[in-house]
Order: structure tokens, then C-alpha cells, then sequence
């Protein structure tokens, strides 16, 4: 019997921010991307991509961090979707809308989460069902964060961050993120990590023994205390107000906190959902911070949301 499999008209995808747990940063490569040891942590807070057929490829962008999104061919989304009509030799254009709830330019890797949903999207909107490596090469030419946003979880990044290993990491951390008003430029702030750092030799990035212990034992203590961003001390110093955010959050019972990525949001992790509900609340209320959210982790990455409609 022939099964010929229907179509869908549209695919949503919904994919997670990312936290680092870890972010070592060595010297530049002659490329001038910088060799990472880091630990990549998919969190519950999401984007919601849609892609439907069209007469012309676009993109439109809606929801509570919409703005600064940019909806021209820079979009990566959209960079996304065409990189993969042209692997899949596909030539039929969608229109892709992005649903935003990850803050734009905050160093929760926002974009390449829409990147990489916007690749499992038309992967299933075209029929195409390309291996993961295959996604995951296409991922990785978009953005050193996008592989790492296809599978979600808790992952070992290295190169500049998209050669992806399984770390392993037990139970569940719960989250309180502090967001900022206005963003940080990722460029920027590695330029910055140069900076301070001027003719001091770097050594090779290596993750740590404390957070390899930390995420087996599932201890959000030790986690806490095994945060660490070799990016961090550049964030503050282009925005020095994060600095104050990561007082606050530490005064008001947080077990740990660091700025996430490249920043500016800071990431405080808490002992549990009543905790979090409780410094979200101390700092709204101190005014050293504009927004808040609470999130848990490990989450899923890019992964469908809607069912299978006939086209
Ligand atoms: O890979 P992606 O396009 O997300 O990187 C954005 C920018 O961040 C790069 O152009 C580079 O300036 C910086 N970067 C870096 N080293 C990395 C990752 C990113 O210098 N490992």
C-alpha cells in the first residue's frame, strides 16, 4: 500500500533560550572566533516559530520582545530557512513568524534559537527529513549557539561552541532571570574580554571538575557556587548596572549568579519554584531590575508543536 505522507500548510516549532553554566573563553583564532569550554543549559522559556508556505519569503515578528527584531533578509530565521531551501533544493518560499518571548540581544541566544527552530520547521513543512547531522552542519554555518538550541538539554559546547558533547546532568534547576532594557552586542563584548585581558597569556579553555560534580550531583548549591563567565567581568564593564543586578540577587537568597553569555541578562539559579517566585518578587520590587522571569532547566530543544494539519 503506497503512503504518501500529507503535508502540512504550516509547522510551529518551539525552541528554548540557553544559559551558560560555564563560559571559558581562550585567545582569538586567527578566525577571530575564540576557542570555548562551555556548558550549554536549554531553559523554559521560549519562542514560538511558524512557517507556512508563500508567494515570497518574509518575516514578521510579534510578542513581548519583538522589538529590535530585525524583518529584513538579516533576520536569522529567515537566513535559515532560505540556507535550507537551498541544501533541500527546495523552491517554495514561506513566510516565518516568530513568536518572541527570549529577550533580543541578551546573551540567552535568542536568534539562533529562532535559527535553529526555523531549520526543524521547514525540515518538516518541506518533507525533507534531513539526518540530524545534517541539521546540525546547517546549524552550525548560521551560528555557533544553533546546534546546541536543535537538541536543548544540558551539553558540553567547544570549538566556538558548536561541537557539542553530552555532559552528564541530573534532575532539574530552577531559574530567575533578570532582564535588561537595552542590549549587548555578542562582537562587542568578546572585543572587550580582549581588552582587559591585553598581553596576558591565555591558557587552552577546559571545563571544571566543580561543574562536572555540580550537574551529577543535581545539587543546586554546588551548581550555584560553580558558575562561571569568563565573559562576565566585559559585560560589566560596558554596562557596569550588571554588576549591582548581581549583588541584588545574591543579597535577596540567590544560590548563585552569573550574566548569561555574552549578557546582559544576569541568571541567578534558586532552590525551588518558591524561591523563585520570591526573588523575582525582592528584585521587581528593589528597582535594580526592569523584568523579570522564572524558568526551569533542562528544557527540550526545537521541537513541533503543531499538529499535523492537511493542506
Ligand atoms: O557564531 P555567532 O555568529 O553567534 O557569533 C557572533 C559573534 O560572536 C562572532 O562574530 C564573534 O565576534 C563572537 N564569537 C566569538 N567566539 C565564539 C563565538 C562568538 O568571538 N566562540
Amino acid at each position: 500500500m503506497s503512503s504518501a505522507a500529507v503535508m502540512p500548510s504550516s509547522v510551529t516549532v518551539r525552541v528554548p533560550a540557553k544559559v551558560n553554566l560555564e563560559l571559558l573563553v581562550g585567545a582569538p583564532r586567527e578566525d577571530g572566533y575564540h576557542p570555548l569550554a562551555t556548558v550549554y543549559h536549554a531553559v523554559s522559556l521560549y519562542d514560538e516559530v511558524t512557517v507556512v508556505g508563500a508567494d515570497d519569503w518574509g518575516v514578521g515578528v510579534s510578542g513581548p520582545q519583538s522589538l529590535g527584531v530585525p524583518v529584513d533578509e538579516s533576520n536569522l530565521a529567515l537566513r535559515a530557512a532560505r540556507m535550507l531551501a537551498e541544501v533541500g533544493e527546495v523552491r517554495e518560499p514561506v513566510h516565518v513568524s516568530i513568536r518572541k518571548d527570549i529577550p533580543v540581544m541578551g546573551g540567552m541566544a535568542g536568534g539562533s534559537a529562532d535559527a535553529a527552530a526555523a531549520l526543524v520547521a521547514c525540515d518538516r513543512l518541506w518533507g525533507l527529513a534531513l539526518p540530524r547531522t545534517e541539521l546540525e552542519e546547517i546549524a552550525a554555518e548560521l551560528g555557533s549557539d544553533v546546534p546546541f538550541l536543535l537538541s536543548g538539554g544540558t551539553s558540553m559546547g567547544s570549538g566556538r561552541g558548536e561541537v557539542l558533547a553530552p555532559v552528564l546532568a541530573r534532575g532539574s534547576f530552577h531559574w530567575v532571570f533578570a532582564l535588561s532594557e537595552t542590549g549587548l552586542s555578542t562582537p562587542a563584548v568578546y572585543a572587550e574580554c580582549d581588552r582587559l585581558r591585553g598581553e596576558t597569556p591565555v591558557k587552552h579553555p577546559s571545563s571544571s571538575p566543580q561543574m562536572m560534580q555540580a550537574l551529577r550531583s543535581g545539587d543546586p548549591r554546588a551548581l550555584g557556587e560553580a558558575l562561571q563567565n569568563d565573559l562576565q567581568a566585559a559585560a560589566i564593564s560596558l554596562m557596569p548596572a550588571l554588576g549591582d543586578v548581581l549583588d541584588a540577587g545574591l543579597e535577596f537568597g540567590a544560590l548563585g549568579g552569573v550574566v548569561s553569555g555574552s549578557g546582559p541578562t544576569v541568571a541567578f539559579v534558586v532552590e525551588n519554584n518558591e524561591a523563585a517566585l520570591d526573588l523575582a518578587v525582592s528584585l521587581t520590587a528593589s528597582g535594580a531590575v526592569q523584568d523579570v522571569r522564572r524558568a526551569t532547566g533542562p528544557a527540550h530543544g526545537a521541537h513541533e508543536i503543531s499538529g499535523p494539519r492537511p493542506g
